[in-house]
């Protein structure tokens, strides 16, 4: 574990950018029960260049991470997902600062409970994404002021068989989001709330047309 100086503190991994000349920097969340680590081969393959930086969920669902409470599956506690959510967007600034990567190209990559915090941050600060790979996301919140998310570049990976999470919540998600200016797509794959080879082909293909046409 490395401590970050002063503001939020998470447990966490940073892993410089393996090419000095990429300064984009990857936000891993973890799922509900993973860890800082559990994202880091998905990193590997949609873009191995980049810069990582990993926290871990400071709240406890009986042992199990997670980035904010919740009341039971699906039903979020709104206030504390505010709090953590900036929480994490302040935590963000502050490893920028400290590891001296760019905070202007953080592209989040986050699964189910972390999908719903990056959604979040999205729709709370707006400043803080450049890009973000969500897999199996729902509507965390319906933030008061509509952000500005323009120029912002957003993929939803979700199941047609989610057992989780109904179709109906990555589709307004993602109607959220465009309404607020983001570029968006969404990816459906043929498996459940578990992630497929198909979802990690397609967003690493998203990634790399992004980042070909200059988008990211
Ligand atoms: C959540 O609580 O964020 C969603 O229900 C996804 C999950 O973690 O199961």
């Amino acid at each position: 574990m490395t401590k970050s100086p002063k503001g939020p503190d998470f447990r966490h991994k940073y892993l410089p950018a393996r090419n000095e000349a990429c300064d984009y920097t990857l936000v891993l969340l973890h799922g509900t029960g993973g860890a800082e680590t559990d994202l880091l081969p998905l990193a590997d393959r949609l873009f191995p260049e980049a810069a990582v930086i990993s926290p871990r969920g400071n709240v406890s669902e009986h042992g199990m991470a997670r980035f904010f409470r919740r009341i039971e599956p699906g039903v979020f506690d709104i206030e504390d997902l505010i709090k953590r959510t900036h929480e994490l967007a302040d935590f963000l600034l502050c490893a920028a600062r400290n590891y001296k990567f760019n905070q202007n190209r953080l592209v989040a990559v986050g699964y189910s409970n972390g999908a719903n915090i990056a959604a979040s941050l999205m729709l709370l600060r707006p400043e803080i994404l450049r890009a973000a790979v969500l897999y199996r996301p729902m509507v965390p919140l319906c933030p008061i002021k509509k952000p500005n998310l323009d120029g912002v570049n957003v993929l939803l990976c979700s199941g047609k068989q989610d057992e989780i999470v109904a179709p109906e919540e990555p589709t307004r998600l993602a109607e959220m989001l465009h309404e607020s200016r983001a570029t968006v797509s969404i990816f459906w794959s043929e498996s459940g709330h578990g992630l497929a080879t198909s979802d990690i082909e397609a967003a690493k293909d998203w990634v790399t047309a992004k980042l070909n046409s200059g988008m990211l």
